[in-house]
């Protein structure tokens, strides 16, 4: 009964960072899978999802993912699942901006960005800046399971500004990461750090592409409002290639 409350609240949700690509990172092994977590993503409310793949150790050609991001679209449509895949990357924050331009969100200037997951590397601003110079509107993808961010929330929002905004992930919020990055998942969002949540998802279990549930803690620390806008307008916005209501 709560779920289809909470599904009913937001459907027509945007999905910036899901690892639904086949046989490309250590998302799903298989097509089917990709499909299976479609279905739960539409179960959810979710209506379009931005494919991000790692690209870190693996420069994966951008016109694979493209290709990946086309066949998954035909196999949902053949079996009419209504959610729209779009092409992107989850782009590690050291690897030279030059060699980026393929992995942007939808084509659009904005680009997710991981940090390594042990620290925060003292150069995060000047490759943020890096980044911005060549053209880029970086998010930075689930600051709040950062280490070194957990114990200085104050280091995430020196470096946010209308050029660089920030992703929550959605299990961060309902506590899937444990007590300390939910605490510091809703303390970040509480002071406005946030301008997206998305699911990081990787496969059907192994954190599935589901948002309601977050976003329905998340409208109890923000309110209602604002929380939906952190899957409907500010990701469209994205998607569209429009600046983002800060
Ligand atoms: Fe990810």
């Amino acid at each position: 009964m709560i779920t289809t409350t909470i599904t009913a609240i937001t459907a027509g949700m945007i999905d910036l960072h899901c690892h639904i690509l086949a046989a490309i990172d250590d998302g799903p092994a298989a097509i089917e899978q990709s499909i299976a977590m479609a279905r739960i993503a539409a179960a959810d409310g979710i209506s379009r999802i931005a494919a991000t793949p790692h690209i870190k150790n693996t420069l994966h050609p951008p016109d694979i993912i493209r290709l990946g991001v086309a066949r998954l679209n035909a196999a949902l449509a053949e079996r009419r699942i209504p959610v729209e895949i779009v092409p992107g990357g989850e782009v590690y924050a050291v690897l030279d901006p030059l060699l980026l331009d393929g992995y942007r969100l939808n084509n659009s200037r904005y680009i997710l960005i991981e940090f390594p997951h042990t620290h925060l590397p003292r150069t995060a601003g000047s490759l943020l800046f890096q980044l911005a110079a060549q053209g880029f509107k970086p998010i930075i993808g689930h600051p709040e399971r950062n280490p070194s961010i957990i114990r200085n929330p104050d280091l995430l929002l020196n470096l946010l500004n209308s050029n660089v905004l920030a992703q929550v992930t959605a299990g961060s919020l309902t506590g899937d990461f444990g007590a300390q990055v939910m605490e510091c998942a809703c303390s970040l969002l509480k002071q406005g750090a946030f301008s997206f949540i998305a699911s990081d998802a990787h496969s059907v279990k192994h954190r599935p592409p589901v948002l309601a549930e977050g976003v329905n803690i998340a409208a109890g620390i923000i309110g209602r409002e604002k929380a939906l806008a952190l899957v409907t307008s500010n990701p469209e916005a994205v998607l569209a290639g429009k600046p983002v209501q800060v």
